[in-house]
């Protein structure tokens, strides 16, 4: 048994997330946390609303609503549908909590005492007609890496590229498309990221076994260009973390807060500590303090590809920079990103598929199972409706429902609710047998790499396996000869209902639930020895014929939503 601390990237507090920022980290590692606690391992996964900067506060001044309460009922809204997704959070915090208020402005007084924070006087972006300062994402304009037309200040969503608003061509101002914008004086911080670029570079290159996406891109930043620059951490916005040196004032800093990327990551460590505050764990330290048993932890973290810069190099600067004894990410795992139906999600257009809409349409397991199967980890993937409708009238219909109700109906019609006891298993049993203990072994192996969607090829092929047994022993046919063969065939597939089940858990938890339910079964453990997991149901073992667990989407059904999701949320 091992100690594993699980991040997801936390998500804006603006907006409820569509399906691609879900399949990009909260839901992979929703799936690796239910894993290793199906393992036996002791898991502490969490996530929280990334609370701070300008996208909160645009959107609240948009909602007509003060920040604060706009940010709170966000959340709770945010919550729910995790909830409703089965994100099986140990807690799920804020980033503009007490708590990592405190810690962010205690990184940034450790990272001053190094000397690793500069103060530079700036001359930043003001807008003549919107009367303020534009922070970064204010600004939009053409990057000047890649061409893109759209790039944002801090940011090119076509690159990647890490962005200052000056760097822009034709820049112009987001609040009001003004381009009379003109530099002024102001005085910002900044983390001198260069000074520590061999720490990192040394650091990155230790992780031989981290996906290509995520190293690639980090070297990228490393290396690229003149290597790594130091990095403005300080805005002139009211919505954030107050500039402050541990509980000192920062002179020259009065009205500034830090930049949200800044105190976002720093999250992953407060939420810690609000999990303890709300009464759910009773240590946090060991899991985040290399001093105080840390070490012992494995640290994976999830995001999309556009994240990894700042979990890569921003947030390890800031760990490493404090020369305290904080915990390291031991893997990074990245994706790529979801596109549908030939384009891109849009939030400003409400094109695509958005978790509250998801929800109000299918159960969470649909989704889960589609997402999961289909994720974007060696490139993009696509989802369209006629995919979706496939995989899930195919997989989770026709496989893994029509298996376990064929299977129970039979049984009941010809023995009973009950496991029968007559027969021994053949040879055909045997095989069987034989084969899922090495299926089960390699989705093990998979399951442990991550490896998401070998992982559900592997899972969907166990729940084949069944389905083809059934087909070529058809114990309908032997009970008309052998009904003591019969029964044998019965129990074996029987017996895979809760093995399915158990295997299952991480990808569809609440179909996963209601068939150990009709199963009878409470505790179900992780089957480390296949044949003796298939062993369970013992003969006279009660149990009930389940309800549909899936049904198919029609036709119609499929037509309706893709039109229906086209564009312009309402
Ligand atoms: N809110 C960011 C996004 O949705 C992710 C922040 S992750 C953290 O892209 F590192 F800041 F925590
Ligand atoms: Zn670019």
């Amino acid at each position: 048994m091992k100690r594993h601390l699980i991040t997801s990237a936390i998500p804006y507090i603006n907006g409820i997330k569509h399906l691609g920022n879900l399949v990009g980290s909260q839901l992979p590692a929703d799936l690796y946390a239910r894993y290793l606690r199906a393992r036996g391992h002791e898991v502490l996964f969490l996530c929280a609303t990334d609370e701070h900067g300008t996208p909160a506060e645009l959107a609240a001044a948009k909602a007509g609503k003060p920040v604060e309460e706009y940010c709170a009922e966000m959340h709770d809204v945010q919550a729910r549908i995790a909830e409703g997704f089965g994100l099986s959070f140990d807690h799920f915090g804020r980033s503009s909590s007490l708590q990592n208020q405190k810690l962010t402005q205690h990184f940034a007084g450790a990272l001053y005492d190094q000397g690793l924070i500069e103060e530079v006087e700036q001359r930043q972006i003001y807008s003549e007609t919107d009367g303020r300062f534009l922070p970064d994402r204010y600004v939009e304009g053409t990057c000047p890496n890649c061409g893109f037309e759209d790039a944002r200040g801090d940011q090119c969503d076509n690159c990647t590229k890490q962005l200052d608003p000056e760097d822009l061509i034709n820049p112009r101002s987001t609040v009001s498309g003004a381009t009379d914008l003109e530099m002024r004086a102001t005085k910002h911080l900044f983390l001198r990221q260069s000074q520590m670029k061999d720490k990192l570079d040394e650091w990155i290159n230790s992780k031989a076994d981290w996906p290509v996406l995520t190293t690639s891109i980090a070297k990228k930043w490393l290396h690229d260009g003149d290597g790594l620059q130091d990095r403005g951490i300080t805005r002139d916005l009211d919505w954030g973390v107050p500039v402050k040196r541990g509980d000192k004032d920062w002179p020259g800093m009065e009205g500034k807060v830090f930049y949200v990327w800044f105190d976002a990551p720093i999250e992953y460590i407060a939420c810690a500590q609000e999990w303890v505050d709300a009464g759910k764990g009773s240590d946090w330290e060991s899991w985040w303090r290399t001093d105080k048993g840390a070490d012992d932890v494995r640290y994976t973290q999830f995001m999309g590809k556009d994240n990894v810069p700042f979990h890569t190099l921003s947030f390890p600067a800031t760990i490493m920079g404090s020369n305290e004894p904080w915990k390291l990410v031991d893997y990074i795992k990245s994706f790529n990103y979801l596109t549908y139906d030939g384009g891109q999600f849009s939030t400003s257009r409400g094109r695509g598929v958005f978790m509250d809409q998801a929800l109000e349409i299918l159960p969470a397991d649909t989704w889960r199972w589609w997402l999961l199967s289909h994720a974007p980890e060696t490139s993009d993937a696509e989802f369209t409706w006629e995919n979706f409708q496939a995989s899930v009238n195919k997989d989770l219909a026709d496989v893994l429902g029509n298996f376990i109700s064929r299977i129970t109906k039979f049984c009941r019609s010809k023995f009973g609710e009950e496991v029968p006891a007559a027969g021994e298993y053949g040879p055909a049993e045997h095989a069987l047998i034989a084969d899922l203990t090495e299926k089960v072994a390699q989705y093990e192996k998979l399951m442990e790499a991550m490896e998401v969607r070998k992982s559900a090829t592997e899972l969907r092929a166990i729940w084949a396996a069944g389905n083809e047994y059934l087909q070529a022993e058809a114990p309908w046919s032997t009970f008309k000869t052998d009904p003591d063969k019969a029964a044998a065939q019965v129990r074996l597939a029987l017996n895979l209902i809760p093995l399915y089940a158990v295997l299952s858990g991480p990808f569809i938890p609440t179909a996963a639930a209601s068939m150990l339910q009709s199963m009878h079964v409470d505790d179900a453990a992780w089957p480390d020895d296949v044949p003796a997991a298939l062993g369970q149901l013992a003969p006279g073992h009660a149990f009930d014929v389940p309800e549909v667990l899936f049904t198919k989407i029609t036709d119609e059904q499929r037509e309706e939503w893709a039109e229906k999701f086209a564009g312009v949320r309402a």
